[in-house]
């Protein structure tokens, strides 16, 4: 596939718990043929990174195709110019959330995810916090008013999960979902008889 061909997923990482589900999106985006992950991290997500996983953010910025500094509100994914098939925001913190509802787009994270909305693209925020206030649910309220998908990362059991890690694969599947992006070994729902079949 010529690289110009290449679908590009912009991924905000921002400073909420999670970031396990961040790195293993990356690690499966990166395995499917034809898509490219283009990412940016919060400040506050390369903290995230050190209490919440054994990885450097130097290693989990090699898990892209493509990575700018946040502070680079000058980097193509700040323009609606750049081609991509929109953002999702992985983990998203209630600042982010903040931020993106309010457009106060002060980081390429913030402006990157103002822009998928302005283009009209997918946006999926994996918005994290408990309890949530009723400013949280107000701005997220009204994020998914505007079209945004409100995604939190909420465990589910349906699929019988025997680790955190397959917890953590279902919800990055569900994720993918919104691009019709169909992980190999992800088991959706087909209804109570076909579940109980297998
Ligand atoms: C270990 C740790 C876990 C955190 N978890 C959350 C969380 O789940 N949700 C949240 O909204 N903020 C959380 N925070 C606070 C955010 O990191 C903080 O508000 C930060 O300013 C967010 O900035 P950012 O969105 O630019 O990354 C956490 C902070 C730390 C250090």
């Amino acid at each position: 596939m010529a690289v110009q061909d290449r679908k590009r997923l912009v991924v905000g990482i921002s400073g909420a718990s999670g970031t396990a589900l961040a790195v293993h999106l990356l690690r499966v985006v990166r395995e499917l043929p034809g898509w490219e992950t283009h990412l940016v991290i919060s400040r506050g997500a390369e903290i995230t990174i050190g209490e919440e996983t054994d990885l450097s953010v130097e290693e989990v910025k090699g898990l892209a195709a493509a990575v700018y500094d946040n502070d680079d509100i000058g980097a193509s994914i700040a323009s609606g110019t750049f081609r991509t098939e929109g953002m999702v925001v992985i983990p998203c913190s209630m600042k982010t959330v903040a931020g993106i509802y309010s457009g106060y787009t002060d980081n390429l994270l913030l402006r990157s995810a103002d822009v998928t909305l302005k283009e009209r693209k997918p946006l999926v925020l994996l918005a994290r916090e408990t309890p949530l206030s009723t400013i949280h649910l107000r701005n997220l309220y009204e994020l998914s008013r505007l079209g945004v998908s409100i995604l939190p990362p909420m465990v589910s059991y349906y699929h019988r999960p025997a680790s955190v890690e397959d917890m953590t694969h279902h919800i990055v599947c569900k994720t993918l979902g919104v691009w019709h992006i169909q992980v190999p070994g992800y088991r959706i729902w087909q209804g109570r008889k076909n579940i109980h079949a297998e």
